[in-house]
């Protein structure tokens, strides 16, 4: 028997042509929003947040953002996935309440933040913006609702083909506190997908 995700990752495909007419169970986008929820991320600090749109209004508004790609508005639902990097600094307070929810003793806490202050500053800062390394963590968000979608038979699309400030712009996002880092459309094919694409699997996996 297939395992049950390389059988949903077989199914999965970035869908280009929704069916507009069918919309995804409450339930199911719930559990696929479960599973974003417990997606990892750097140290635990969960520096996102997942706007989930319904609304065709919204979807109307957003698509033109999106490059005018129709599964913005076929798609039953739109997830803009948005990162928080003001979070992360490590001189915010955020950082400290994160290691201490932990419950470890208080010198544990301290060298713990120590760490990330050290490995921020000489591994994150130096090669990429907090944006850009909040935007990673939400790509794993962006996986785990792939996958778990297609595990429900519900088709999918990755989307950073969008400009920026426009989605941001449209969507009256506060950012002060957010960014959008990638979108993600949801729904269910309106005809058969086309072949996979790969190269093959030697010439993408080493083994030592
Ligand atoms: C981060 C990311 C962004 C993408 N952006 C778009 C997009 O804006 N529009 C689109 O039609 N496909 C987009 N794609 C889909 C890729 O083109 C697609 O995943 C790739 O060609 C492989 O095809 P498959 O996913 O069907 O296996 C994106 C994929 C990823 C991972």
């Amino acid at each position: 028997m297939m395992n049950p995700v390389i059988k949903a990752l077989n199914f999965r495909h970035a869908c280009k042509l929704f069916d507009p007419g069918k919309k995804i169970p409450k339930e199911q986008i719930d559990m696929i929003l479960t599973a974003a929820h417990l997606s990892p991320t750097s140290f635990g600090l969960e520096a996102w947040k997942y706007l989930v749109i319904s609304s065709d209004a919204v979807k109307l508004t957003l698509r033109p953002a999106c490059w005018n790609q129709p599964q913005i508005t076929d798609a039953s639902h739109v997830i803009v996935i948005l990162s928080k990097p003001g979070l992360v600094d490590p001189s915010n307070e955020y950082i400290k309440l994160n290691f201490e929810r932990r419950g470890l003793p208080q010198d544990v806490t301290k060298a713990y933040i120590e760490k990330y202050k050290h490995h921020m500053e000489t591994e994150v800062f130096p090669r990429m913006s907090a944006y850009a390394w909040c935007s990673k963590q939400c790509y794993i968000g962006l996986a785990n609702i792939m996958t778990t979608a297609a595990s429900e038979g519900i088709d999918s699309c990755p989307i950073e083909g969008f400009e920026k400030e426009w989605v941001e712009k449209v969507l009256n996002i506060d950012t002060k506190q957010y960014e959008a880092a990638v979108v993600v459309a949801l729904g269910y094919r309106a005809k058969e997908q086309p072949e996979r694409r790969r190269h093959s699997i030697d010439r993408v996996v080493e083994y030592r």
